[in-house]
């Protein structure tokens, strides 16, 4: 059984082996025994029998001991955080549909935590007052933010606080939360009424000004957003340069995700014409929950890389209990050790989530021109 954990229980990363480490630096498994034994890099906690275990936080003092010394070397940089480099702009992904349970928290999470393993420097987003993936940070959004502490504080008309302070480091080193909670309904509330009194900002354009106050601290913001297009909704996306919409490929969640797109389109379109700029770098569809064997989903995956081509991912993130019963324990498939897993389901789950994440990596890289 998976291990539950009690609401008032802090979480902690696990530790990677030598083996993973390597993997997420980009290197093999000698030369990582040989930087440690030529003292290359700082030394991490030996278990008895001679294992090294690393912390994530290890991992990126490695990083960062690796950069310094290519630098110093006069060698290339960025092999070990290769997150933005000058002139490169912060880039902000937005999980999107208005369909609920098509994966936007699953997805932003894993997204959000595989880029943070990777070296970037992550700041996630909650805006759905349902704070789904606050929950899954380890907070309990009703007790712990139930009057301040979300980003609303920060999108608020009046009396607004700086980001800086809601913003909370969590158990993944490199990885922020700015965190949710059901208050963020009252920014839907006191919208219509900020704009009769055009308070300044314009709701269109408070998320962009709040994430430029904090913008030299990270590469890349993911933020989850609600299944329901509000104002925060809108703000997000007109501060996004990405957008990821998650689509379950059965009949009825397709039907209303065309909805969605045209009811989005419209709305654009009007906060365009109030002076809102909109331009992404990249939209894509996200096929999510997709099962291989089944026709008819087959069908519909067929029919929507018809419809949309390119702006359907090439790569689609499988149904897969591993990652469902990880969900019901408050758990990703990155915190979870593979032993708590059928293997095979492990294997076929993390390996399905880490080509959908290196995909949204690469239109990342490919926004910064690489
Ligand atoms: N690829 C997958 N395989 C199996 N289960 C999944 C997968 N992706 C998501 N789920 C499960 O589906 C449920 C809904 O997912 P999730 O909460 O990510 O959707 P959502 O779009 O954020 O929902 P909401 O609209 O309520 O915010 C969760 O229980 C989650 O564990
Ligand atoms: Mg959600």
């Amino acid at each position: 059984m998976l291990k539950v954990y009690a609401p008032d229980a802090s979480k902690i990363l696990r530790r990677f082996s030598a083996g993973e480490t390597a993997e997420l630096l980009g290197i093999s498994a000698s030369h990582l025994r040989k930087l440690h034994f030529e003292e290359r890099i700082p030394e991490v906690e030996t278990s008895a029998g001679g294992r090294r275990s690393y912390a994530l936080a290890d991992i990126n003092a490695i990083r960062d001991a690796l950069e310094t010394a290519a630098r110093a070397a006069g060698k290339p940089t960025g092999q070990f955080r290769p997150g933005r480099r000058p002139g490169d702009p912060l880039q902000v992904l937005s999980f999107l549909n208005f369909k609920g349970g098509s994966g936007k928290t699953t997805s932003s999470i894993h997204v959000a935590q595989r880029l943070a393993l990777k070296g970037y420097r992550v700041l996630a987003v909650d805006i759905d007052p349902q704070a789904s993936l606050t929950t899954l940070f380890g907070y309990r959004p009703e007790y712990d933010f139930l009057d301040s502490g979300t980003i609303y504080d920060a999108l608020r008309y009046d009396e607004p606080v700086p980001i800086a302070q809601v913003i909370r480091k969590t158990y993944f080193d490199g990885l922020d939360l700015a965190p949710g909670g059901l208050i963020l309904q009252e920014f839907e509330h006191e919208t219509p009424q900020a704009l009769i009194a055009q308070v300044t900002p314009p709701f269109f354009a408070r998320m962009a000004a709040v994430l430029a106050e904090v913008e030299a601290e990270y590469d890349v913001v993911v933020i989850d957003c609600p299944p329901q297009l509000g104002y925060m909704t809108m703000s997000a996306l007109c501060a996004s340069t990405g957008v990821l919409v998650t689509v379950v490929p059965n009949m009825l969640d397709i039907a209303s995700m065309s909805q969605f797109l045209q009811m989005t389109s419209s709305l654009l379109e009007v906060v365009s014409g109030a002076g809102a700029s909109m331009e992404f770098d990249f939209l894509r569809f996200l096929i999510n929950r997709y099962e291989p064997h089944d026709g008819p989903q087959q069908q519909m995956v067929a029919f929507l890389r018809q419809l949309f081509g390119d702006e359907v991912m090439v790569t689609t993130m499988l149904k897969s209990t591993a990652i469902s019963d990880a969900g019901l324990t408050q758990q990703t498939l990155y915190e979870i050790e593979r032993a708590q897993f059928h293997r095979t389901t492990y294997d076929r789950a993390v390996e399905s989530l880490n080509l959908v994440n290196d995909e949204v990596e690469s239109l990342i890289a490919k926004a910064w021109g690489r």
